[in-house]
């Protein structure tokens, strides 16, 4: 929405204003996704990645969940925390990640494999992760895998870049989802093989929804939480990220004094934006909360089956030490 067409004709400064007081006044949390526009991050309670973020809606105690992020992950907040009111500035805010994995084609698809359970990355439905025996982030996905035992047979949905990558890591054969995230499916190789030849003091850095020719390129593949612990505490001062753009404004924060140069989608365009994530915006967000809507609906039997499989993430990885 552009700045002129909004409905409040309220200025940035006063939707800040605003919305920092309907959180203290409806005892809101705001939780934000690193890949929301910068003057959304900076107001957040706290920014992260989907396991960090899956995690602090199942502590909240808030009145209301704020979600600043896709639909997915607001679903997910509304699963773990259940009680809490939980409102996504606009609900048109999806994943094409989730959207490539729908439920009857899935159904099916796990029909033709009796004998392998479901591990779904957390980027899919509720219904989905209905279907599904254990969910993972890519915080944590290889670290998951690695902990079932050799011979478990495994489908892995939605992301085939995400899975292939696991494959090749932990040495499985998992049967993968033909799912792509749209926005790293598209980041160039050959873009990122001359930015490495004009920038050889970069180190390039990449999240694992990048495909294989990418990936095998990278110093280093994580999550974005890992990308931005690791461009905090490495020595080096260049960075060549392999990502949504959302990430610079935190590694940019956190390290002033380094550069970081995000892979364009080819040779003319830096179109790395999801565009779901930032159908979020200031005033869109100062409304939900003024509106309490839109709100995330989900019926208590999907909820009692989705929660199940993020239970068990959740609980796994506190087991391995990933989180707190
Ligand atoms: P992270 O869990 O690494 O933040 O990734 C979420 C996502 O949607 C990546 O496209
Ligand atoms: Fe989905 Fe890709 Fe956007 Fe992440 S960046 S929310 S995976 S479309």
């Amino acid at each position: 929405m552009k700045k002129e067409e909004r409905v409040t004709g309220y200025s940035d400064t006063k939707l800040v204003e605003k919305i920092l007081h309907l959180k203290q006044q409806k005892n809101a949390v705001l939780l934000a996704h690193f890949y929301q526009v910068p003057e959304i991050q900076d107001i957040a309670d706290y920014v992260g990645d989907s396991l960090g973020l899956a995690q602090k809606a199942l502590i909240s105690n808030a009145d209301m969940i704020v979600f600043a992020g896709v639909h997915f992950m607001a679903e997910t907040a509304k699963i773990l925390n259940p009680d809490t009111k939980v409102v996504l500035p606009d609900l048109e805010a999806g994943c094409s990640l989730a959207a490539s994995c729908p439920k009857d084609k899935f159904s099916e698809f796990k029909a033709k494999y009796p004998e392998h359970i479901v591990i779904s990355y957390i980027n899919c439905t509720a219904d989905i992760k209905t279907l599904s025996d254990l969910i993972c982030t890519s915080g944590n996905a290889v670290q998951l895998v690695e902990s079932l035992p050799k011979d478990q047979k495994i489908i892995f949905a939605p992301d085939k870049n995400l899975g292939g990558y696991i494959n090749r890591i932990t040495g499985r054969d998992m049967v993968l989802w033909d799912g792509t995230c749209e926005v790293h499916d598209i980041l160039s190789t050959e873009a990122v093989v001359k930015l490495k030849v004009e920038n050889s003091d970069a180190k390039l850095i990449a999240h694992p929804e990048c495909k294989a020719p990418v990936l095998e390129l990278a110093d280093y593949i994580g999550s974005t939480t890992a990308m931005l612990n690791f461009t905090s505490k490495d020595d080096s001062n260049k960075y060549i990220v392999a990502t949504e753009t959302g990430i610079l404004h935190q590694m940019r924060k956190n390290s002033p004094e380094k550069e970081f140069l995000i892979v364009p989608t080819d040779e003319n365009c830096l179109c790395n934006d999801c565009s779901y994530m930032k159908l979020n915006t200031l005033e869109k967000l100062y409304l939900c909360m003024e509106n309490e809507s839109p709100e995330i609906k989900l019926s208590n039997k999907v909820i009692k089956k989705a929660k199940i499989p993020i239970r068990k993430m959740l609980d796994i990885s506190k087991k391995l030490n990933l989180i707190k």
